[in-house]
C-alpha cells in the first residue's frame, strides 16, 4: 500500500460542481433584493418541467425533497392510519414522511441485485389498509415501475415515487417521476441537481399540485410574490393547516444553471462510474448490477459491498481504511429497521427484511460527483485496491 501523503487533500464525499453561472445568478438575486419565492423559482419550475416532458403547472418547488414527500401524502388525501408500503433500503425521510402525514409505513423487501423494492413483496405486503406505495429509485436505477404500476392499479393505490437519486433516471423510454400520482425529488447538496436544500414535486394531476402549493406556504391561497408584486396588495385565505415548504429564490438560482448541466454532469458520472468497474472487476467487493435494457441509471451511487468472508476486511473497517487514505465514503444505507426509534414504535427487527439488512451492512459509497479529477478518481481507486488487498 502507497502511504497517503501530507499534502494530498480530503477528497469529500458527493461535493458538489459549483460553477460561475449559478455564482452570479446568486449575486443577481441577491442584488435584486427578491430572495424568497419568486422569478427564480417560477423559472426553475418551468425548467424542470420541461425537462421532465410535463407542463409547469405539474410541478411545485419546495425546500427538501422530505417536504415534496410530506405534502404529496397529505395533498393524496390518504386517511389516517392509511399503509404506505415502501423499502427498508432507503434515507429515514422516506419513512418520517410517512409517519408526519399521520400514515402508517410497512416494508416490503428489496431486490438483492437491483437494491430497489421487489415488487413480489410490495404484492405480499398490501392488506385492505394499504392506500399508497412509495417505491425508491435506489441510487438512481429505476425501480420495475410496469409491475408496481400494475399492483398500484389491481388494488387501486396511490404511487409517490421517491426521485431522490433519479432526477435523469429512466424505465421503458418514461421519466422517473411521471409514473405514479407523484414525484419528488432532490436538490440537497450531494445530489445530482443541487440547490443546497431544496426539492421538487411533480404531479400526474394538476389539482394535485394545486394543492400542494397551497399546503406548502402555509395553506394560504396566494404566494407572497402575488401578494407584495407591483399590481397592489393581494389579500390571502387560509384554505388549509399548511408548512412553510417554499423554495426561496436564492435556492432556485443555483438550480437554474445545475439544471442546465444535468445531463453534461451525467456523461462525467457515468465515466467515473465505467472507471471503477473496470478498476474493480478483479476484486472480491460486490459491484453494481449492470443496468436493465431499456433503462437508464441516474448514476447517483456507486455502491460497492464489502463481505468479510471474501475481503477479510469488515465494512466498517474499509471505511476507516478509506478515511485513513483521506477518501470521504458514504453508507446508503443501514436498513431502515436497524434505527432504534422504528424498532420501539413498530417492533421492527431487520432481520425481517434479510435482503435489505444484508446490503446494508455490506454497502458502501464510493465519491461519483462530476467535480472529481481523473486524478482523484485514480485516488479512490488505488485506496479501495489496496484497502481491499
Ligand atoms: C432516498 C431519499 N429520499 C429522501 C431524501 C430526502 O431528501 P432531502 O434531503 O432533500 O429532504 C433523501 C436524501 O438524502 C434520499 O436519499
Amino acid at each position: 500500500m502507497k502511504a497517503p501523503t501530507s499534502e494530498q487533500s480530503f477528497l469529500i464525499f458527493g461535493s458538489p460542481l459549483i460553477e460561475q453561472g449559478e455564482i452570479d445568478e446568486v449575486v443577481a438575486c441577491m442584488e435584486s433584493a427578491w430572495l424568497g419565492t419568486g422569478p427564480r423559482v417560477a423559472q426553475f419550475e418551468r425548467d424542470f418541467a420541461a425537462y421532465k416532458g410535463l407542463q409547469p403547472t405539474q410541478v411545485a418547488a419546495v425546500n427538501s425533497c422530505t417536504a415534496a414527500l410530506h405534502v404529496s401524502m397529505v395533498a393524496a388525501g390518504l386517511e389516517p392510519g392509511t399503509e404506505v408500503v415502501t423499502t427498508p433500503m432507503t434515507f429515514c425521510a422516506s419513512v418520517n414522511a410517512i409517519i408526519h402525514a399521520g400514515l402508517t409505513p410497512v416494508l416490503a423487501d428489496v431486490d438483492p441485485t437491483t437494491q430497489c423494492i421487489d415488487p413480489a413483496a410490495i404484492e405480499a405486503a398490501i392488506t385492505p389498509r394499504t392506500g399508497a406505495i412509495l417505491p425508491v429509485h435506489f441510487a438512481g436505477r429505476p425501480c420495475e415501475m410496469d409491475a408496481i404500476m400494475a399492483n398500484a392499479n389491481r388494488h387501486g393505490l396511490m404511487v409517490i415515487e421517491d426521485c431522490a437519486h433519479a432526477i435523469e433516471t429512466t424505465w421503458h423510454g418514461r421519466k422517473a417521476g411521471t409514473f405514479g400520482d407523484f414525484g419528488c425529488f432532490s436538490f440537497y447538496a450531494t445530489k445530482n441537481v443541487v440547490t443546497g436544500e431544496g426539492g421538487m414535486i411533480t404531479g400526474r394531476d394538476e389539482a394535485h399540485i394545486a394543492r400542494a402549493k397551497v399546503l406548502a406556504l402555509h395553506g394560504m391561497s396566494k404566494d407572497a410574490w402575488h401578494r407584495f408584486g407591483d399590481e397592489g396588495y393581494k389579500h390571502y385565505q387560509v384554505v388549509e393547516a399548511g408548512f412553510k415548504y417554499n423554495m426561496m429564490d436564492l435556492q432556485a438560482a443555483i438550480g437554474i444553471h445545475q439544471l442546465a448541466r444535468v445531463e453534461q454532469n451525467w456523461i462525467r458520472r457515468k465515466q467515473i462510474w465505467n472507471r471503477y468497474m473496470e478498476a474493480f472487476a478483479d476484486l472480491p467487493i460486490g459491484l453494481p448490477a449492470p443496468c436493465a435494457p431499456d433503462t437508464r441509471h441516474a448514476y447517483h451511487l456507486f455502491t460497492i459491498m464489502v463481505d468479510e468472508a471474501h475481503c477479510g476486511i469488515s465494512r466498517d473497517g474499509f471505511l476507516d481504511a478509506m478515511n485513513a487514505r483521506r477518501i470521504g465514503t458514504g453508507v446508503h444505507y443501514l436498513s431502515v429497521p436497524e434505527h432504534p426509534y422504528y424498532q420501539q414504535r413498530f417492533g421492527w427487527r431487520p432481520e425481517q427484511w434479510p435482503n435489505a439488512m444484508r446490503l446494508g451492512r455490506q454497502t458502501v459509497s464510493l465519491p461519483l460527483s462530476p467535480k472529481l479529477t481523473d486524478e482523484d478518481v485514480g485516488r479512490v481507486i488505488e485506496a479501495t485496491r489496496s484497502a481491499i488487498d
